[in-house]
């Protein structure tokens, strides 16, 4: 929140209305046509201008509704068995902030999806569950607690749960809303499964294993070759980054899921990070642009989002509008939170669009609850 700007300055519309105008909008309304300064100052704000508000989604309030879904619809009939999470500002599109969508889905054991693909990309962090899997573009991939799985743009993917697993929960993050608003998703259905054409955790263990690539293998695909993140190995190295780093005192120690070729953003449009809050920490408050949905991955603390407090625990969903002010803080002595994040800082940063600033008594203000 900050101060308001003023319109009544040279370079801003300020016209007065006038009987003699408002004839003249009428009739460039008539033919479909209107004066730019009646609008200029609402479509051109002086600082970025989020829709979404902050919102926290709490996992103990959703769980038993999320597991009420696998008892009433199949997965057959519904495609996909998810919650999903909606903006009270972004009902229209959808959305859980800005234009990304996010939603809680169920898989319970023996249970898979249709094997299916969308021009949005797609995401998953694994909640709770054991011998979970998904299938990207013939790739079979296992998953557990706290791993990160993408399935890009265009790729064919099924998910489903081993016989003789638990019931999978995970939180599904995509592009829908954004997609949509360029008119440009489509669907497709693919008859039966997919046919494996690599052998089990191929993308993983092929390029997920100390920093090597296949040397003799060509990926020109415009995402990750690395399909799975896994927890076993993100949060050991964020325990030793904190060992050897400077804590970034907005982020704990703060890392970026990358491509391992390119040391880019996983996806074209979708970037993840997951960041570790040592004990005690209390992050500075800044605001940039990029709209962000946690989940609390380990740990407790809240977060203030434009001066409101939102505490959350493990497993719990919460997000940041573009342009808020947030700042994290651990809320134990002992123990370290991690926070998993996903954005579409991909687009904002090649559109030319990112930009950050940090909090000071000068450039806005914050109030506490
Ligand atoms: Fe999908
Ligand atoms: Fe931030």
């Amino acid at each position: 929140m900050d101060a308001k700007h003023s319109d009544d300055v040279y370079g801003r519309a300020r016209v007065q209305d006038s009987d003699e105008l408002k004839t003249y909008y009428k009739e460039l309304e008539n033919l479909g046509a209107g004066a730019l300064w009646t609008v200029a100052n609402d479509i051109e704000p002086w600082e970025p201008r989020a829709n979404s508000v902050p919102m926290l989604w709490k996992y103990d309030d959703l769980r038993a509704l999320v597991l009420k879904s696998s008892e009433l619809v199949t997965p057959e009939q519904a495609g996909r068995r998810v919650v999903y999470l909606v903006n009270d500002k972004r009902k229209d599109v959808a959305a859980a902030v800005g234009w990304l969508y996010t939603g809680i889905q169920v898989t319970r054991p023996g249970e898979f999806t249709s094997a299916h693909r969308h021009r949005a990309s797609a995401l998953r962090f694994i909640m709770e569950g054991e011998k979970g899997y998904t299938v990207v573009d013939g790739n079979k991939i296992m998953l557990e607690v706290n791993d990160f799985v993408i399935t890009p743009n265009s790729t064919w993917h099924e998910h489903g749960v081993e016989e003789g697993g638990k019931t999978c929960i995970w939180q599904d993050g995509l592009d829908i809303p954004l997609v949509n608003a360029l008119e440009a998703n489509d669907y497709a259905v693919l008859e039966g499964k997919q046919e494996l054409t690599a052998p089990l955790n191929y993308s993983p263990v092929a390029y997920g294993c100390a920093g090597l690539i296949p040397a003799d293998k060509v990926w020109d695909k415009p995402y990750s070759p690395l399909f799975k993140y896994s927890w076993s190995n993100v949060y050991p190295a964020l325990l030793e980054a904190e060992k050897v780093s400077e804590i970034n005192p907005f982020d704990g120690v703060f890392m970026k899921y990358s491509n391992p070729l390119t040391g880019g953003h996983v996806m074209q449009t979708m970037g993840a990070s997951m960041q570790l809050l040592p004990a005690g920490f209390k992050g500075k408050s800044h605001k940039h642009t990029g709209s962000f949905v946690y989940q609390c991955a380990k740990g407790k603390g809240y977060s203030i989002i434009n001066g409101q407090r939102f505490d959350w625990t493990a497993r719990d969903i919460f997000c940041v509008p573009s342009w808020a002010w947030h700042e994290h803080h651990n809320l134990s002595e002992s123990e370290d939170a991690c926070l998993f994040a996903f954005n579409d800082l991909p687009v904002i940063e090649k559109l030319g669009l990112y930009q950050e600033k940090e909090y000071s008594e000068n450039n806005g203000f914050q109030f506490y609850n």
